[in-house]
């Protein structure tokens, strides 16, 4: 099939080359023009692991192009995908001028039938609002179909190549099958793709990214309880986890939940809510629970220095959100890191990923490490704010020699605290025994 995607961000950049990997013809557009040129020249904008392979192998053969020029852009493309950002406004709720500014847009240059596909998170009743600045210039015939994505950073093409499930929001039976066709290749092994009108479909985002928001922060309560009750979190996590009904995965406590999504999502779909006036507690709860989770460690960081951080230097590792991504926007790692600051102390970051991105939105405020252990040298303690794989096993002789004193601040519970206890270090981390 013939495939537009607008918006060359994360969102559009993984759907565009994943498209194209099943052998769909797919343009990308950005006003970006050197974004464009970059992706032209094969320099790919972001790090996400295994997509540069797919990326190089579909522009190679020129089954993936990128422009500048919308009306070039979509000519050809029977589905045009929105990839646009959403970002909250003032007042918590998703801006949808991005969104709306491209469709009034593609609105003056319909010739043919198209299916119009937010891929975007927005709130319940944007198609209908997409579908009305289109059809406000347009003369023929079209749908707008509301498909949301369920794409973690760093897992990003298998989210895409295997999902879960996909969800398309539509009223009309020939976007259905247009849609039906495309995504085909993704759902052989017989996961679902479940059809639904657009204001569920939308709903369906929103309630899934605010629903793991929910199971995190609920965990992190049983965490602060756990300390406070002599408990140890990693039993209850997996006494409970065991229960189908509840399930394994995204029972970590931690210190907080960050990144693009779930922050902003769950705030939008507080506001809508409130919109309708309906006072939805338990996300209100949630997004309260994980302001104070994200500083969970420094109280006892100050405890174990007597309340006095001034001129203490701490190695922190980990900047990005979570592994894999060097994505720092909402990371735990910075409120530490502003915290710290404030109280007279310095600070030593490595992350194998994010730390140029960390340098241009701070600068020279903390200093930037060449490795995990170089960070350490002459720190009176050591941060741990990212969970990565190379993190988990560190050499704890290089850990006991650089650092100034054996103390580990752990918010990602990386190691056994019986095993860490026996090499004697002061090991504090999230929920468990100290
Ligand atoms: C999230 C959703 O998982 C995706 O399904 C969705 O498509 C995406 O948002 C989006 O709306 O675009 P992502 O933000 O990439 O994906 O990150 P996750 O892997 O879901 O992690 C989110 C946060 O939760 C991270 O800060 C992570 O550290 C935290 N987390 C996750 C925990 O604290 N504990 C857990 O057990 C799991």
């Amino acid at each position: 099939m013939k495939i537009a995607v607008v918006g060359t961000g994360y969102v559009g950049l993984v759907t565009g080359t994943c498209f194209s990997e099943t052998g769909n013809q797919v343009t990308c557009i950005d006003i970006d023009q050197k974004k464009v040129e970059m992706l032209t020249n094969g320099e790919i904008t972001i790090y996400e692991p295994g997509l540069e392979k797919l990326f190089l192998r579909n522009l190679k053969e020129e089954r993936l192009v990128f422009t500048t020029n919308l009306e070039e852009g979509i000519k050809d493309a029977q589905i045009v995908f929105l990839a646009l950002p959403t970002p909250p406004g003032e007042d918590g709720s998703a801006d949808l001028r991005y969104v709306l500014g491209v469709a009034d847009n593609i609105g003056k240059l319909l010739t043919d039938y198209k299916v119009i596909v937010d891929k975007s998170t927005v709130p319940v009743g944007t198609a209908e609002k997409v579908h009305a600045a289109i059809a406000k210039n347009c003369k023929v015939e079209f749908d707008v179909v509301s498909n949301p994505e369920f794409l973690r950073e760093g897992v990003a093409v298998d989210d895409f190549m295997k999902p879960d499930r996909v969800v398309i929001g539509t009223s009309s039976e020939k976007a259905k099958k247009y849609m039906s066709d495309l995504y085909a290749p993704f759902v052989r092994s017989g996961n679902p793709v479940i059809f639904m009108d657009e204001r569920s479909a939308e709903l369906t985002k929103y309630a899934a990214n605010s629903f793991l928001a929910t199971k995190i922060s609920f965990m992190n309560e049983i965490a602060q309880l756990c300390e406070r009750l002599d408990a140890d979190v990693d039993m209850v996590r997996r006494g409970i986890g065991s229960d189908e009904r509840i399930g394994k995965r995204f029972l970590f406590p931690g210190i907080g939940y960050g990144g693009s999504c779930f922050p902003k999502d769950v705030q939008a779909l507080v506001k809508s809510s409130t919109e309708v006036s309906y006072d939805f507690q338990i996300l209100n709860a949630v997004m309260d629970v994980n302001e104070k989770q994200k500083l969970h460690l420094l109280p006892k960081i100050r405890k174990f220095f007597k309340g006095d951080l001034k001129g203490k230097h701490f190695a922190l590792w980990g900047l990005a959100f979570k592994p894999n991504t060097d994505d720092i926007r909402e990371a735990p790692a910075l409120y530490i890191i502003d915290a710290l600051l404030a109280e007279g102390a310095t600070v030593s970051a490595y992350d194998p990923e994010a730390m140029n991105n960390v340098k241009s939105v701070i600068g020279d405020k903390i200093q930037y490490a060449e490795s995990q252990y170089d960070a350490l040298t002459g720190a009176n303690a050591l941060i741990i704010a990212t969970e990565w794989n190379e993190f988990r096993t560190p050499d704890f002789l290089k850990i006991v020699s650089n650092l100034k004193s054996k103390v580990i601040f752990d918010g990602r519970n990386l190691f056994e605290v019986e095993a860490i206890g026996e090499l004697g270090f002061h090991y504090e981390s999230i929920g468990r025994p100290a």
